[in-house]
């Protein structure tokens, strides 16, 4: 094949610097390749001529008499959001770096020129232009008014989440959330409080794992003065200054005996004592509970009271891993991208495929924060209005590519393990919750490959799922097209019809 050579296919870069004999050395090394070379002796001459050309990749030289480089950068950028620039610069310092990058600059050199070095920046920097282009990106179907509750997800997996919430906020039980680390335990029990009768009144959080031994009674009931060493004053608990609201108690497993007989106290008589006080003071608050440890084996263990445990866990809402709910990932990915937009900090609306692919096929280990964590900054060093591949952070690029293959079975979420699975025992009052896994995967599996099929425009995803099943019919019953046909629940002349379709297609 013969490579195109036309005008259009050609990348074109716009040198902008006041010195000419610059212009002359740097376009002398750039045309040594195959770009097409335009140059410009002032920032305002540049971006007319970037208005009229629409360059690939300009360079642009920090310091310039007129309009100075950061001036032109901005102007550039905003003009131009998928353009890319490279800032020239004389001085190597820390802060010309760091100003550059900031103002949007693709990468920046260093003057004298080192010609490897432009080269390699070039090729580099127009090979990301190119990936921004064809890049289709992920285009969310979800309107941003559909998030106000800020909880994303559309899996069944966080459908069953969402119709808990909804059962337990019309009254003052108890709710246990158990789900690892970055789940979203904290945003589901605010949602619970905000739908709930009390939302006017005060909403607290405890962290149990991160409050000293000694603080922790003290810091929940309070405490009179002189009570311990340092108690100076008289000092109200969480649980008198949420009374009439709800407190959410993070990490209960953390919690020592002691502090965990108090806490029953409260759930069922509405008392509590501050620590050296005699006094008993009624508080009217609803707990919810948190924790990513497994209470039911502490139970066991005998390191977490029993009746503190059923007494929490009037109702149990476990929230899947991200790894159960990976269709949900594009949705999630969109929501943060609004979130960040809308805070202006960046202006990135899409990902490309490849790159929602990897994110969709990671693992995972802290959950919803940690893709977060990644979505921002992606979102930061990304150039243009798209996540691209390199932009992800290289340690999740690594770990998928460290794992298996990409196909749909290694995207699926993965089934719990059975200690997870296991319909819990006597507390769990609310339907549907009592066995979230099994076939919650499957639901998933088919929720994640309807959201991948819908994608193609080519095949309808009837289509697609008869050319895929069609033959393990076949393999699975030896040929019989008798049984295939009965296992598809179709007759044996349409499978034959369609066994002739799929071979005329393949003959041709
Ligand atoms: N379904 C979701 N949709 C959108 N954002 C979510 C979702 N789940 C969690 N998040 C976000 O992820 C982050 C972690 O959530 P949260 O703090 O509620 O998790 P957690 O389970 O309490 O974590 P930890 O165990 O580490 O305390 C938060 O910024 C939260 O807003
Ligand atoms: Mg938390």
């Amino acid at each position: 094949m013969i490579a195109e050579t036309s005008a259009q296919t050609t990348p074109s870069i716009l040198i902008i610097d006041d010195d000419e004999e610059i212009r002359y050395s740097l376009g002398r090394v750039l045309g040594s390749r195959q770009y097409r070379i335009s140059e410009a002796g002032s920032g305002e001459e540049g971006i007319a001529l970037a208005k009229k050309g629409a360059p690939d990749l300009v360079f642009l030289d920090i310091r310039m008499g007129g309009m100075s480089g950061i001036e032109t950068l901005q102007h550039l950028r905003s003009a131009h959001p998928q353009l890319l620039v490279v800032l020239m610069t004389a001085f190597g310092t820390a802060q010309t770096a760091i100003e550059a990058m900031k103002f949007g600059a693709y990468d920046y050199v260093m003057k004298p020129f080192d010609a490897d070095k432009v080269l390699a920046i070039a090729e580099s920097a127009l090979k990301t232009k190119a990936d921004l282009q064809t890049a289709a990106g992920y285009k969310p179907k979800v309107k941003s008014e559909d998030y106000k509750e800020g909880i994303v997800g559309s899996s069944p997996a966080m459908q069953e989440v969402f119709k808990v919430i909804g059962q337990v906020t019309a009254s003052d039980v108890t709710v246990l959330i158990s789900g690892e680390s970055g789940t979203g335990k904290e945003l589901v029990a605010r949602c619970i409080f905000q739908h709930s009768h009390r939302a006017g009144k005060a909403f607290m959080a405890v962290n149990c794992a991160a409050i000293p031994e000694n603080l922790i009674e003290s810091e929940l009931f309070g405490h009179e003065r002189g009570s311990f060493t340092g108690a100076t004053g008289q000092r109200s608990g969480k649980f008198e200054l949420c009374d009439g609201g709800t407190l959410f108690l993070d990490e209960i497993g953390d919690m020592s005996l002691a502090t965990q007989t108090k806490i029953l106290r409260v759930l069922q008589e509405g008392e509590i004592q501050r620590v050296g006080g005699s006094e008993t003071l009624k508080v009217d608050v609803r707990v919810i509970a948190a924790t990513n440890r497994d209470l039911e084996v502490m139970v066991k263990a005998k390191t977490f009271r029993e009746d503190l445990y059923y007494r929490l866990a009037v109702v149990r809402l476990r929230l899947p891993s991200l790894r159960e709910r990976t269709s949900d990932i594009p949705e999630i990915v969109d929501f943060m991208l609004q979130k960040l937009e809308k805070t202006k900090k960046t202006r990135v609306r899409k990902v490309a495929p490849e790159a929602m692919d990897l994110l969709v096929r990671h693992r995972w280990p802290g959950n919803v924060r940690e893709l977060e964590n990644a979505i921002y900054r992606s979102a930061v060093i990304a150039q243009g209005d798209t996540i691209l591949v390199k932009d992800l952070p290289q340690e999740l690029r690594e770990a998928v590519l460290a794992a298996p293959p990409a196909t749909i079975a290694s995207s699926v979420p993965t089934v719990a393990r059975p200690a997870e699975v296991a319909a819990p025992a006597a507390p769990v009052t609310v339907a549907g919750m009592a066995s979230p896994a099994g076939p919650a995967s499957v639901e998933a599996a088919l929720d994640f490959i309807y959201q991948q099929l819908s994608a193609d425009k080519a095949e309808t995803i009837l289509e697609r799922l008869e050319r895929e099943m069609i033959p393990r019919a076949m393999k699975e019953f030896g040929g019989n097209q008798v049984r295939a046909s009965e296992r598809l629940g179709i007759t044996r002349a349409t499978l034959r019809k369609r066994l002739d379709a799929v071979r005329g297609a393949a003959a041709e």
